[in-house]
């Protein structure tokens, strides 16, 4: 499918005047990493995530006809008004309007709660731009008959790429790839796709635990880091890497070979943080305790000869990876050993989840 595709054709606006539409939609851990993009939010490479289950964000959007000819929306977060969300969802807003002509027509009011501290060094983005997506997918469905789920979701993905890349992956699950790989059918640099692959029993019930390791705001943006792509001198091998990654990873994710998915999510991880590192202006995201932990995880692993492996995203947090059938040695592991690292003790127990779900709250 081309952008072209999601401007709608025949839509009516006249009978709807008001309604509200509410969706809970997901975060998502990436195992090979997208960072670097080009204009209009489209990847430098494939990148392929976990969709995530208790790490969630819930959305209502409520609309009515509009009374001005001002474009006007609230925003409420967790029960307050939230006035300092407004510039990134007016700037997804203005994004999305040719795709989605339609929104010119109501006032909105979002309301918004994440399932984990906004503060918490957890992405919302990834989430939050996904769910507010997949509301106005809500409306526009009840403004025309045209649309099969097929459609829906794809274009829901679409519109949260618009709104935080990452988020295009937040729409299905489990597992999730996003940007054009010849291997992988049906990708796309518009919108993410659900891995349709055979996929071992080994990484069925996939368990992700968080250890929040610094509770504060990032001090380098993500933006400001993929920009720091554009001139980065290890750029274009890096993209070339994660394309690799991306045939290898789908052997592994096929034939279980949990050795090698560590080998592969941690050199991942790792080369994320090398490419901030490495740039100009170069920066650390990692603290002292994320090194602690990543220690921590390599001596268990060779005294346990378990599969626990651990990824980053754009913060100092650790994503814990491991196995259904790991999860009583790995909990006491974590509760013995890695807690005292973390911000106040706080950590969260999250799992591979199936994508976002619309609710009636
Ligand atoms: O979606 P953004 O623009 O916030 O970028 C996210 C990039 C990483 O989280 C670091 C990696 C990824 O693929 O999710």
């Amino acid at each position: 499918m081309t952008e072209k595709d999601f401007i709608p054709t025949s839509l009516n606006t006249s009978t709807l005047q008001e309604g509200k539409y509410t969706w809970k939609t997901p975060s998502n851990i990436a195992l090979v990493k997208y960072w670097g993009k080009k204009d209009n939010q489209i990847p430098e490479n494939t990148s392929i995530s976990f969709t995530l289950d208790a790490c969630f964000t819930l959305t209502t959007l409520e609309f009515e006809k509009k009374k001005s000819e001002k474009a006007n929306f609230e925003v409420f977060f967790e029960g307050k008004k939230k006035d300092d969300f407004k510039p990134k969802i007016a700037t997804f807003f203005e994004r999305i309007e040719q795709y989605c002509p339609y929104l010119s027509d109501y006032d909105f009011i979002i309301t918004s709660r994440n399932s984990f501290p906004h503060s918490s060094g957890i992405a919302s983005s990834a989430s939050g731009m996904s769910a507010i997506a997949l509301c106005v997918m809500s409306l526009e469905r009840s403004l025309t008959t045209e649309i099969n789920d097929n459609y829906f979701y794809k274009k829901a993905s679409f519109l949260a790429r618009l709104g935080s890349g990452s988020a295009c992956r937040s729409i299905k699950g489990s597992i999730v790839v996003w940007g054009n790989h010849e291997e992988i059918k049906g990708s796309s640099n518009l919108y993410g796709v659900e891995f349709s692959d055979e996929i071992h029993p080994n990484f069925k019930n996939y368990h992700d635990t968080i250890l929040l390791v610094d509770e504060g705001e990032k001090q380098v943006s993500s933006t400001v880091g993929h920009k720091l792509m554009y001139k980065h001198p290890f750029a274009q091998e890096r993209f070339k890497q994660a394309e690799e990654n991306i045939s290898k990873i789908k052997e592994i994710l096929k034939n279980g070979d949990l050795k090698a998915f560590a080998n592969l999510v941690e050199s991942e991880a790792l080369t994320l943080h090398s490419m901030m590192m490495t740039s100009t202006s170069y920066f650390i995201l990692m603290k002292p305790n994320t090194l602690k932990i990543i220690n921590k995880i390599w001596q268990f692993r060779q005294k346990t000869n378990l599969n626990l492996c651990f990824t980053l995203d754009a913060g100092a947090n650790v994503h814990l990876l491991y196995p259904e059938n790991e999860k009583e040695q790995v909990n006491d592991f974590v509760v013995k050993q890695l807690i005292q690292y973390c911000q106040n003790n706080h950590y969260i127990c999250d799992r591979v989840g199936k994508g976002a779900t619309q609710t009636s709250i």
